[in-house]
């Protein structure tokens, strides 16, 4: 176990788990977005009651949520780490350094950006995860089997103007905040190549920073205009 120790006190090995529960949470996210479209679909939620159900029974998937959990956990721990250790081995910024000159935006404020995330996460799993576990979810019935009605949850948390708001709003936190974790991510791992970091680049920039927090704001966007007969 002394490797565990040692790659958790050294700032690469700390940067490393970073990298790597970042790309888990980036593959995370592929799946949840993908598996929530099926609030789209206009058959009064159940698509979407049927996979949330098979996402919270299937064992394999339930056995990877708590490694999801722990990637939350440790990958927002590393960072407040490697943050706090930064500050203190350079207590006097450097006199002419230009930062905005040689790093994008999003680089120079992942600390703040992954805090906004941090905050929507505990939010959002309030709303939903915690409601789901231990709260009193209506049911539904399809074919004689009972659901959890989390299709319900949904439409009653987005009916609100102040809460779809601020999913937009955090879902732009969340584009700036792959579009430079994702490529980042890679290079933390050593991994460059000709052909493939251009492709990295591209997926980080347009799949993950522009595509993904699109879809996710077009969800309580939708819903909100369901809502309120708007659509
Ligand atoms: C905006 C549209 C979104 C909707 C409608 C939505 C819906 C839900 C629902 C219903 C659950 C509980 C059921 C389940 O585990 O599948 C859930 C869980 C969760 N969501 Fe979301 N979500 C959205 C966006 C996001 C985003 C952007 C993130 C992360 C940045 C996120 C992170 C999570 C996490 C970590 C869980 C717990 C998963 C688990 O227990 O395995 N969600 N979401």
């Amino acid at each position: 176990m002394a490797w565990v120790t040692q790659t958790l006190s050294s700032s690469l090995g700390r940067k490393v788990i970073m990298s790597l529960t970042g790309l888990f949470l980036s593959t995370f996210l592929i799946v949840h977005m993908a598996g929530n479209l099926q609030l789209f679909k206009g058959d009064g939620g159940r698509a979407f009651n049927e996979y949330t159900y098979f996402m919270t029974h299937n064992p394999l998937i339930m056995t990877v949520s708590y490694l999801l959990y722990t990637s939350i956990l440790v990958h927002a721990l590393m960072a407040f780490i490697l943050t706090r250790h930064n500050q203190a081995s350079r207590p006097v910024k450097y006199a002419y350094s230009k930062p905005e000159a040689n790093s994008d935006w999003s680089s120079r404020n992942m600390g703040i950006l992954g805090t906004i995330l941090l905050l929507f996460i505990i939010i959002h799993m309030r709303t939903f995860w915690y409601e789901m576990h231990f709260g009193a979810v209506p049911m539904a019935e399809y074919d004689g089997k009972e659901y959890k009605d989390l299709y319900t949850v949904v439409h009653a948390a987005f009916g609100e103007l102040w809460y779809s708001a601020l999913y937009v709003l955090c879902m732009i936190a969340l584009g700036y905040h792959l579009a430079h974790g994702f490529q980042s991510g890679f290079q933390t791992l050593g991994i460059r190549h000709k052909k493939y970091t251009p492709v990295i680049e591209l997926l980080g920039k347009y799949f993950f920073a522009i595509i993904i927090p699109a879809a996710f704001a077009a969800m309580p966007i939708y819903v909100y205009l369901q809502v309120h007969h708007i659509i």
